[in-house]
């Protein structure tokens, strides 16, 4: 079981994207996959097509040890989520005081096992959500908008992915890097990505995602790229990414 976190505090790199749509190709490979949604904006759960805002129970509840993890996973198209919705936005602030408030969903999530992925969509911050995810995973994947600024705080991320290393998990890593709304034809792309090649060197992808105005339409149809349209280069791409993430083991 393999258990990936996607973080960047930058808003806005693909972290959605890459988490609904890795999922989904690597749930089309035969994987078995859980996505966690676990940004207050519930764009996951949006994004596939589920009403965060009428759900009984959320990762919310889970978090809180309100309800068990199998009462909130709900399975759409071979997929299994757990969804998030608003009402997270709070549980930075209510669970700022509890015990092992770092270690909540690693202990919530203890009897899942029936998965190859677990894939985790964080918030734009590096707040207590994401430190649960950094608690949690294995391993980390950065997704990168190949733009001006896109390095941009990664000292930062780093950093807490270090200090998180030495206290509270000794087996996280970073272990891949995801270029994103990659445009051939624009001089910045190609020089932004030779930058993030000499910075993480062989942990970048040798897939990169091409700007792909599908891959921006499909979540209001509350589908995953695959579902949207198969033939498109976001379909084309994210799939690649995932053979390469399976041959990677
Ligand atoms: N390869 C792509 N081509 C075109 N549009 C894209 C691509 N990847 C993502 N987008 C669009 O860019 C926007 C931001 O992507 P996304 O929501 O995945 O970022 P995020 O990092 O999860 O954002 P946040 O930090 O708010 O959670 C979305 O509207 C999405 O549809
Ligand atoms: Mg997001």
């Amino acid at each position: 079981m393999k258990t990936i976190a996607f973080i960047n505090q930058k808003g806005g790199v693909g972290k959605t994207t890459c988490t609904m749509n890795i999922g989904a190709g690597l749930s089309k490979l035969g994987k078995k996959v859980l996505l966690i949604d676990l940004d207050p904006q519930a764009h996951l759960t949006y994004s596939l097509g589920i009403e965060a805002h009428t759900l009984q129970n959320t990762v919310y509840n889970l978090l809180k040890g309100l309800c068990r993890v199998e009462e909130i996973i709900i399975t759409r198209n071979g997929l299994d989520l757990i969804p998030s919705s608003l009402e997270l936005s709070g549980a930075e602030l209510e669970l700022s005081s509890v015990a092992g408030r770092e270690f909540l969903l690693k202990e919530a999530l203890e009897e899942i096992q029936n998965y190859d992925y677990i894939l985790l969509d964080c918030p734009p911050s590096l707040g207590l959500l994401t430190l649960n995810a950094l608690t949690t995973a294995r391993e980390v994947y950065i997704p990168l908008q190949t733009e001006f600024l896109a390095l941009q705080g990664m000292s930062k991320l780093i950093s807490t992915v270090d200090i998180v290393k030495k206290r509270l998990n000794k087996n996280i890593e970073i272990t891949g890097i995801i270029a994103t709304r990659f445009d051939n034809r624009k001089n910045l792309n190609k020089e932004v990505v030779e930058k993030i090649e000499k910075y993480f060197g062989s942990r970048l992808f040798k897939t990169f995602i091409r700007d792909n105005v599908s891959l921006a339409e499909a979540p209001s149809y509350g589908q995953t790229i695959f579902e949207y349209k198969e033939n498109s280069y976001g379909a084309k791409d994210y799939l690649n990414l995932c053979h390469e993430i399976i041959n990677r083991g």
